[in-house]
């Protein structure tokens, strides 16, 4: 059965104390999730074993990091290695966030190279793709996606692929509080799954959670997370609330 995932994307938000509490408040609070379900908390590098410790326990629960390297260890400082997360036993990392890949020029074949260092190390890519709005008014962005997931993922095997999670986020709709409609979003995650499906085959492809994020809130995550191909969401802003990223859990089909 595909995975559904509720992802907190915290970015370069809280100070510690904060996001102690947060945690605290996600975790305590009772939820249903079935084994296929789980909550992904990608919290900031400081707080990541702080958050690793506090979901010990936690079946469902896993932390992620916002990034990593193209390369194991060395001389690259600043930088954090797949190598280093893995061995505090963090299970995720988000790569090629459009932010990401704005502010810090990572491209497709950079994406690529730490796809592989994170499937090396055993953990889980959640990696985003998605168009900014001059593509999607150029009514562009499905060859626009299309080309990301080509790029940066389709040199890796049909065992590789299926250890790969992906977030399909439209730049207009993060942080703006302009979300694609389900519709919109459902349109993009059938082609994300026949692109997958073009280069593996459909039963890998229906096998690979498709995410969605773009001002997912408590609010609007069933009826986005109830589309046939959305298997649950990366959320900013709302994941840094505690009582809407738990109904953004509880959103979970
Ligand atoms: P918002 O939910 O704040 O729009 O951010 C989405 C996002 O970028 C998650 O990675």
């Amino acid at each position: 059965m595909r995975q559904q995932i509720a992802a907190a994307n915290w970015k370069m938000n809280l100070t510690f104390d904060q996001a102690g509490n947060l945690l605290d408040e996600i975790l305590k609070a009772p939820n249903q999730l079935q084994p296929h379900q789980k909550v992904v908390l990608a919290v900031p590098f400081p707080y990541l074993q702080f958050a690793q410790n506090k979901i010990s326990g936690k079946v469902n629960f896993f932390t992620a990091g916002q990034n990593c390297y193209t390369k194991s260890r060395g001389a690259f400082t600043g930088e954090t290695s797949a190598e280093m997360l893995h061995s505090i036993g963090i299970g995720y990392v988000v790569l090629g966030h459009s932010e990401r890949r704005e502010y810090f020029g990572e491209s497709n074949a950079m994406l690529e190279e730490k796809v592989s260092m994170a499937l090396t190390y055993g953990l889980t890519p959640v990696f985003c793709c998605g168009e900014p709005l001059s593509v999607r008014e150029a009514g562009t962005q499905n060859a626009y996606v299309e080309q990301q997931l080509k790029e940066s993922l389709f040199g890796f095997s049909e065992e590789q692929i299926q250890k790969i999670v992906i977030a399909y986020e439209p730049i207009w709709a993060i942080g703006t509080g302009k979300t694609a409609t389900a519709a919109q979003a459902q349109e993009m995650h059938a082609h994300i799954r026949s692109v997958l499906a073009g280069q593996y085959g459909k039963a890998v492809a229906d096998e690979i959670p498709v995410l969605y994020g773009g001002s997912v809130k408590g609010s609007n995550a069933k009826e986005i997370f109830s589309q046939p191909d959305v298997d649950g969401g990366l959320v900013g802003g709302a994941s840094l609330i505690a009582a809407d990223f738990i109904q953004i859990i509880d959103a979970l089909k």
